[in-house]
């Protein structure tokens, strides 16, 4: 039987939900304990070697020099803010249509967001989006000094593109990699696509740990040596030698082991989660608009979300079938009381507030099986019949 024919029984009522964890510990679960039985044994709970084995491999895998694992992808923003030396006065361009974590971590250093539409395509910040937010910063009188691009529901943004605005306007690209850890832009995987990369290991990220992670990635290793600082309170050679202002944003010992089991069948769950995007389009396609990946870009589908003007009747029929739906994200960050204030591009964010009426991200995980995605499809086209 093709991936695409309905085979389901659609008068089943079992629950699917949009990320199924126990699903992948079925498959892992014993690795896993094991792993954390080893850290209970050696009791090194902070920069044990499980740290700094994940670092390698993470660093291996993405292709750059260095990887500073830190405690989640908040503060592995934060972090990187820092180490640039941004603060008060400076402007930070950031998509609307994101987690809020991005534009938080722009107000926590002091500096100020700037917000600017998104492609409809791809969700992401375009190399034109990104010059208007360099004029509305100026014209607001604040100092230009990094972009943060969003790789959003797990497809980088165009690079290349954003890189040419960045240089020739002297900012740094910062790439928010918390949904994308996995994919790849032309043949470059997620971590060496910018001078500096934020990700997330939140449990229900494409990789993701059991409580709270995050990482840098870099291929300067001056910048490293600052966030390694600025990771454990600005300490410099040792204890008492410190040298910055720093946090306490260390991965603990136990979520590196589980993240270390987790790499090692990432890749396999990265095509899963490519395969079952497929089916969803054949499924899905001609009833709602389906993402799109940009020529030259993969992605690991941390959402998988489609557009429709009836979205809220298919949140509802969804949810009568027992199955699991999410809006990301109805307020766009801009929206939000404490970004009201800041700063917006010229031309306004209309694509950001289309997008916040008419998205809505289905259940997406390599363990979903061709049956529930019938189901889901079958629901998403009675809704709107
Ligand atoms: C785009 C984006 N940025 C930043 C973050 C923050 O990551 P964390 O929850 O690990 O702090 C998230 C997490 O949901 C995110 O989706």
């Amino acid at each position: 039987m093709p991936d695409t024919a309905p085979v389901a029984d659609l008068t089943q009522t079992k629950p699917i939900a949009m990320v199924d964890l126990a699903a992948q510990r079925a498959r892992i679960g014993r690795q896993v304990e094991l792993a954390i039985s080893r850290v209970l044994a050696h009791g090194a709970f902070i920069n044990g070697p499980e740290v700094t084995e994940l670092e390698r491999r993470l660093a291996t895998a993405c292709g750059v020099d260095h990887v500073i694992a830190c405690a989640s992808g908040t503060d592995a923003l934060m972090m990187g803010l820092m180490a640039l030396g941004v603060g008060p006065g400076d402007a930070v361009i950031v998509p609307s249509f994101t987690f809020t974590a991005t534009a938080e971590a722009v107000v926590l250093v002091g500096a100020t967001p700037v917000f600017v539409d998104v492609d409809r395509a791809t969700f992401n910040m375009t190399a034109t989006a990104l010059a208007a937010g360099l004029k509305a910063a100026r014209a607001a009188g604040l100092r230009p000094r990094a972009a943060i691009p969003v790789d959003l529901f797990g497809q980088p943004a165009d690079y290349d593109s954003l890189a040419d605005v960045g240089r020739h306007e002297g900012v740094v690209l910062f790439a928010d990699a918390a949904q994308s850890c996995g994919a790849s832009y032309k043949g470059r995987k997620v971590g060496a696509l910018a001078p500096l990369t934020a990700t997330s290991f939140y449990p229900s990220k494409p990789l993701g740990c059991y409580g709270d992670g995050g990482a840098l990635f870099t291929p300067d290793a001056e910048l490293a040596t600052r966030l390694r600082q600025i990771r454990s309170h600005g300490q410099g050679k040792h204890r008492d030698d410190i040298v910055r202002v720093g946090l306490t944003a260390r991965l603990d010992t136990i979520q590196a082991a589980v993240l270390l089991e987790k790499l090692a069948i990432f890749d396999d769950e990265c095509r899963a989660r490519q395969t079952i995007a497929d089916r969803y389009a054949n499924l899905l396609g001609g009833s709602v608009d389906i993402p799109r990946l940009a020529a030259g870009a993969t992605s690991v589908w941390a959402q998988y979300t489609v557009l429709s003007p009836h979205r809220d009747r298919i949140a509802v029929e969804l949810k009568a079938n027992g199955i699991s739906s999410s809006l990301f994200y109805p307020v766009p960050v801009h929206a939000h009381g404490p970004y009201r204030h800041c700063p917006r591009a010229d031309g306004g964010l209309a694509v950001t507030m289309q997008l916040a009426n008419e998205a809505i991200s289905l259940p997406m995980h390599p363990y979903l099986t061709p049956d529930d995605q019938a189901r889901v499809a079958a629901a998403v086209r009675r809704a709107i019949a």
